[in-house]
């Protein structure tokens, strides 16, 4: 019976997405996120409140950086970054209490997607589980091409059909395991990404603050400030000094603007994002 319902429902997804992609309306636009200063390529859904970005270095190798940001209350967020539900390296989310749970799937079909192996996943330091958020900021390894297919099919520079969904409700059977059987989604989306646009030259400076962590890295209780100061500044009270790679302007910056000696701060994202670099 779960199998008929899967089946029905991402049968409908797959004609739909086909059926839309002439007219995807919603496509890429920048932002960055102001607690580990990345600045992506992405889209907001203001229905499903999930927050999609992605970042590529410049110019691309067999890696990238995503962004995941969806309700905590959610059974599980996936994503496809090939479009589909079939043939494409997916991605599911979900907490486990104060714990991120993250790992890549694939499936050949249109059924329950399994656990994947390949893609070597790291988990960035500004990832959190608050009481209304889950954020996986992470790190992907090997992962522009997998089994029957491939980023941007691949071209780097080309255009990219992003999916994602959710199961609103319903968690899965087991949250501690990566690996768990979940129930289908209960809604899902896309948006266009333009791939060339999510390149960055500060690529190399994102990944510099990577946690290593294969499947789940355990969050603090409290989340101290998810919201303002990037994991390397020092202090963000006013007279102190940014660290390399640290944010000191931008919309709505409100921490230090001075970098420390040898650095200039460097406007990377006009007007969204400045930043200290040697
Ligand atoms: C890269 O991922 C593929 C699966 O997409 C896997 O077959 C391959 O062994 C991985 N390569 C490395 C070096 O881990
Ligand atoms: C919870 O996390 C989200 C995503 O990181 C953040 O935007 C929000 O401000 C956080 N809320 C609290 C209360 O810290
Ligand atoms: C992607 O963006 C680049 C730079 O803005 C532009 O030159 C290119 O035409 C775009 N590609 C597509 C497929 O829209």
């Amino acid at each position: 019976m779960a199998f008929n319902k899967v089946l029905t429902v991402t049968l409908f997804l797959a004609g739909l997405v086909m059926a839309a992609i002439p007219v995807a309306a919603q496509s890429n636009s920048p932002f960055c996120d102001s607690a580990s200063g990345i600045c992506f390529q992405g889209y907001t859904d203001p229905e499903l409140d999930i927050t999609i970005g992605l970042v590529l270095p410049d110019p691309p190798t067999d890696e990238f950086i995503v962004q995941m940001v969806a309700p905590a209350s959610y059974g599980y967020t996936g994503l496809s970054v090939g479009g589909t539900m079939a043939d494409s390296l997916l991605f599911t989310l979900w907490p486990n209490g104060n714990d991120i749970v993250l790992g890549p799937r694939w499936t050949s079909g249109y059924v329950l997607p399994e656990p994947y192996a390949g893609p070597q996943i790291t988990l960035l330091p500004d990832s959190t589980v608050n009481s209304t958020y889950i954020k996986a900021t992470f790190r992907c390894q090997n992962c522009t091409t997998w089994t029957d297919g491939s980023l941007g099919s691949g071209d780097q520079g080309a255009f990219q059909l992003i999916a994602y969904v959710a199961q609103t409700t319903t968690p899965p059977d087991d949250p501690a395991d990566v690996g768990s059987t979940i129930i289908e989604h209960d809604d899902f989306d896309f948006f266009g990404m333009n791939l060339t646009q999510a390149q960055s030259t500060l690529y190399s400076s994102y990944i510099a603050g990577g946690v290593a962590s294969t499947t789940s890295l355990p969050t603090t209780t409290s989340h101290p400030s998810s919201t303002s100061a990037p994991p390397t500044t020092t202090s963000s009270a006013s007279g102190a000094t940014q660290t390399e790679w640290g944010q000191c302007g931008g919309q709505g910056w409100s921490g230090p603007t001075a970098c420390a000696a040898g650095l200039t701060c460097v406007a990377v994202s006009p007007p969204y994002y400045s930043q200290c670099q040697a």
